[in-house]
C-alpha cells in the first residue's frame, strides 16, 4: 500500500506510461507487446491506484478513455483554421495537368521533377484533434469546414488516438485525419446488428458517422474505429518543412498513418504510386475511395496557396466507379418534398463499390425512356465513392422477350392526383401540395433538418407516425404539441425522456433565426445561402413577406426567377395561413442581423482586389477578409474586371496576367498602407 502522494504519483506515471506504450504497440503498430491478461492486470492496478488517490485520475489517464457520461446534444466547435477540401481528378491526364499548373504557378520549367507524396484517400469521417501542451483537449468533426461538432468524448474512446502525445509539443497542435472503421470490424458489427434485429449499416463510412455522432460514448468505445492522421491545422510548437516531415513527426508523436504512403519524385512516379494504391485497395483494412497527391515542400505549398476552398498544391484522384450486373426487379416511383416524382430502380442486391446496392435512382421519366430500362432486365449498376448508385444501361442481349417498356404513371402514386410537367422542366410533379402525404412528410422532414430548424429528435420515423396518427399535418402543428406529452408517449419508441427532448427541441426552434425559417419553409429555389442573403438584406419577416419583385431582385444572388417564386409563395392563401399559425405557435421570427456596415469611403469600396504570392504580415486568407471588410471583393483569379493586384514574393502567372492587362500592382507594404494599417 502506497502511503505518500509523491510515491503514488510516481507509481501512477510509471503505470500510465507503460499502459500507453502497450496500447501504442497494439493499436498503432499492430504488434502486441504483452498478453491481454497482463494488460488487464496493469489496467486494474492503475484503476485501484486512482481509487485510492482520486486526484491522479486526470483526463489523459488510460483509464479515462470511456469516462464521459452521455451528452444531451452535440455542441458546435469552430476550427482554429478552416478545414478545406480537395479538388478531384479522374484520369492520368488531369493529374499531369495538375503538375503542369503547379510548375507554371511556381515559375518552374516543364521538365523539372517536383517532389510529391501520394497517399490513400480515406473514406471515413474527417476529424480535427486539438492538443494543448501535448494533451488531447478537443476532437471535432469537419462540419462545413469552419464549424464542426465537438465529439471529444467519442474521439477519446478510439484506441489509437493518443490522449497525450508521446513527446511534448508546446502550445496548440491540431492534427487532422480521418476516423475509419476497420473492414473486418464492420462486417462483425453488421452481423451482430442483424442478429439483434437491427438494420445493417449500408457501409463502413455511415457506421462511422453514426457512431461518432452518438451522444453516448459507450457506443464509440465498442466500435472498431481508428484515427489515421493525414494533415495538420495550427501547429505553433512544430517547425514543419515538408509534408513527409509532418508524417514522420506525426508517427513519432504516436499517430497511426494510412498504409501505402509513397514519396515520389516527378509525375511518372506519382502515376505509378496511384496505380499501386488502387491495386492494393481491397487489401487495406479500411475503405479508401481514391488517392491524394500532395506537393511535399511546405514553402512551395504556401506559395501556391488556395483556390476557393481547396489547396492548389494537392489533388485527389478518384478511382473509376466499380460496376456490376444485377436484375432490375421493378421500377418504383417516389414523390419528394416539393412534389417531384422520381423513378427508382429496385434491384436484386449486388455488392459494388464496397456496399450492397438494392436501390438506384433513375432520375426522371426521360432518362428511363432514353435508356429503355425495363423491369426484369439485367442491368449494369455502378457506384463511385460517395455518389449514389446508378443504373448505367440494360444488357439487351440478356432479354428473354417478356420485358415490356416501362410506362411512367400519369397520377401521383401517393394521392392519385394528375401529375404535371411544367414547361421546360424534365420532372413530373404532384401539385397537390395541401393534401398529398408525400408533400406533408417531406415538408416536415425538411423543416426539422439540420440546415433548417434543426429539431433534435424529430426524425423520419417519428414524422411518419405523427402524420399517420393525425397528431400533426404540417409544420405549424408542431407548435401546438406543448402539453400533449401523454399523446406523444403513446407513440412507438417514445419514452418520457424522448418526449421531453422532442418538446424541448421544438421549443428551442421557436427562437430560430429568420434565415433558417425562410429556408425551412422549403420554397423552391430558396436554398440555405439564398435564404441567408434574403434575410440579411431585408432583415425582418414583414419585409420579406411584403417584398416586391424589385426589392427581391436587388438582393445579391437573387434573380427574377427566384424572386418570382418567393412572391408566388407568399401570395398563396394556404401559405399565409401557415405563417399566421406559426406566429400563433409563438415562433419568434426574430429580426436578422444586418451585415456589418461598410463606410462609403472604405479603401476598397466596389473594387476587385486579387492577392497573390506570399505575404509576411498576414495570410492570404486574412488579406482577403481585410479586402472584403474594406468594401471590396477578392476573387481567386485575375481577369479584365480586376482593379488591383496585391503581389507578394513568389507571385507567378497572376502577376504576369495583371501586367499584360495593365492592372495596377502593389506590394504588401502599399496594401497595408491603403488599409490604414501601416
Ligand atoms: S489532406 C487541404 N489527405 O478528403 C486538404 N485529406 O476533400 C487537406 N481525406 O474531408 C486534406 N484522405 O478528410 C487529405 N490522405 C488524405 C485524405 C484526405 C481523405 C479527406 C479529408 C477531407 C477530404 C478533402
Amino acid at each position: 500500500m502506497i502511503e505518500n502522494p509523491a510515491d503514488a504519483a510516481e507509481r501512477h506515471q510509471a503505470l500510465a506510461r507503460e499502459l500507453e506504450e502497450h496500447n501504442h504497440s497494439y493499436y498503432v503498430l499492430d504488434s502486441p507487446s504483452i498478453s491481454d491478461r497482463e494488460y488487464d492486470r496493469m489496467f486494474r492496478a492503475l484503476q485501484d491506484l486512482e481509487d485510492a488517490w482520486p486526484a491522479l485520475r486526470t483526463p489523459e489517464s488510460p483509464t479515462q478513455r470511456v469516462g464521459g457520461a452521455p451528452l444531451d446534444s452535440l455542441v458546435k466547435f469552430t476550427h482554429p483554421t478552416p478545414m478545406l477540401s480537395l479538388q478531384n481528378s479522374y484520369d492520368e491526364e488531369e493529374i499531369r495537368e495538375f503538375d503542369q499548373r503547379v510548375k507554371r504557378f511556381l515559375g518552374e520549367g516543364e521538365g523539372k521533377d517536383l517532389q510529391y507524396v501520394v497517399e490513400p484517400k480515406l473514406d471515413g469521417i474527417a476529424m480535427e484533434l486539438i492538443y494543448q501542451e501535448g494533451v488531447l483537449t478537443v476532437g471535432c468533426t469537419r462540419g462545413d469546414g469552419t464549424v464542426g461538432e465537438d465529439v471529444t468524448e467519442n474521439v477519446r474512446t478510439i484506441r489509437n488516438v493518443p490522449l497525450r502525445l508521446r513527446r511534448p509539443v508546446p502550445g496548440m497542435l491540431a492534427v487532422r485525419g480521418e476516423v475509419v472503421m476497420t473492414s473486418d470490424g464492420f462486417q462483425r458489427l453488421n452481423t451482430r446488428r442483424l442478429s439483434e434485429g437491427q438494420a445493417a449499416y449500408v457501409n463502413a463510412r455511415n457506421a462511422t458517422a453514426g457512431t461518432m455522432r452518438n451522444l453516448d460514448p459507450t457506443h464509440a468505445a465498442k466500435a472498431p474505429l481508428r484515427f489515421l492522421a493525414h494533415s495538420t491545422g495550427v501547429h505553433d510548437g512544430l517547425d514543419l518543412e515538408s509534408h513527409s516531415g509532418f508524417l514522420a513527426t506525426a508517427q513519432d508523436l504516436g499517430f497511426q498513418l494510412a498504409e501505402g504512403i509513397t514519396p515520389c519524385g516527378g509525375m511518372d512516379a506519382v502515376v505509378s504510386a496511384i496505380e499501386a494504391i488502387g491495386a492494393r485497395r481491397a487489401s487495406f483494412n479500411y475503405d479508401i475511395d481514391g488517392a491524394v497527391v500532395k506537393l511535399d515542400e511546405v514553402a512551395l505549398q504556401e506559395e501556391l496557396g488556395f483556390v476557393s476552398r481547396s489547396p492548389r498544391w494537392a489533388m485527389a484522384f478518384k478511382y473509376p466507379a466499380e460496376q456490376a450486373n444485377t436484375r432490375l426487379i421493378a421500377i418504383d416511383v417516389q414523390v419528394g418534398r416539393t412534389g417531384k416524382v422520381t423513378p427508382v430502380a429496385r434491384l436484386e442486391p449486388v455488392f459494388v463499390g464496397g456496399v450492397t446496392v438494392t436501390n438506384a435512382t433513375l432520375h426522371n421519366a426521360e432518362e428511363v425512356a432514353r435508356k429503355d430500362i425495363r423491369p426484369g432486365d439485367t442491368v449494369v449498376v455502378q457506384r463511385a465513392g460517395d455518389v449514389i448508385p446508378q443504373v448505367v444501361e440494360a444488357v439487351v442481349a440478356k432479354r428473354t422477350g417478356t420485358e415490356v417498356p416501362f410506362v411512367f404513371p400519369t397520377v401521383c402514386p401517393e394521392c392519385g392526383t394528375d401529375l404535371v410537367r411544367p414547361e421546360a422542366e424534365v420532372d413530373w410533379r404532384c401539385v397537390n401540395e395541401s393534401a398529398c402525404p408525400a408533400w406533408q412528410r417531406g415538408k416536415l422532414e425538411h423543416w426539422a433538418s439540420r440546415g433548417a430548424l434543426d429539431i433534435e429528435g424529430l426524425g423520419t420515423k417519428l414524422i411518419a407516425q405523427l402524420l399517420e396518427k393525425r397528431i400533426v399535418s404540417d409544420v405549424a402543428d408542431l407548435y401546438t404539441l406543448d402539453g400533449k406529452g401523454d399523446l406523444l408517449s403513446r407513440l412507438e419508441r417514445m419514452g418520457e425522456k424522448s418526449v421531453d427532448n422532442l418538446l424541448d427541441g421544438i421549443d428551442h426552434s421557436r427562437q430560430a433565426p429568420l434565415h433558417r425559417i425562410l429556408f425551412g419553409l422549403g420554397i423552391r429555389h430558396v436554398g440555405e445561402s439564398v435564404a441567408k442573403r434574403i434575410a440579411s438584406t431585408l432583415l425582418s419577416w414583414e419585409a420579406i413577406q411584403g417584398a416586391t419583385l424589385e426589392e427581391l431582385v436587388a438582393v445579391e444572388d437573387v434573380g427574377p426567377k427566384v424572386a418570382q417564386t418567393v412572391i408566388d409563395w407568399f401570395a398563396d392563401a394556404d401559405h399565409r395561413d401557415l405563417v399566421r399559425r406559426l406566429h400563433d405557435g409563438r415562433v419568434a421570427f426574430p429580426a436578422e442581423d444586418p451585415p456589418p456596415v461598410i463606410a462609403e469611403d472604405a479603401p476598397f469600396m466596389g473594387k476587385q482586389v486579387v492577392v497573390t504570392g506570399t505575404l509576411v504580415e498576414m495570410s492570404r486568407g486574412d488579406a482577403k477578409k481585410a479586402i472584403i471588410a474594406a468594401g471590396g471583393k477578392s476573387p481567386g483569379s485575375v481577369s479584365s474586371k480586376t482593379d488591383l493586384l496585391v503581389a507578394g514574393p513568389g507571385a507567378g502567372s497572376k502577376l504576369a496576367k495583371a501586367q499584360s492587362l495593365g492592372i495596377e500592382v502593389i506590394d504588401e507594404a502599399e496594401f497595408l498602407a491603403r488599409l490604414g494599417r501601416a
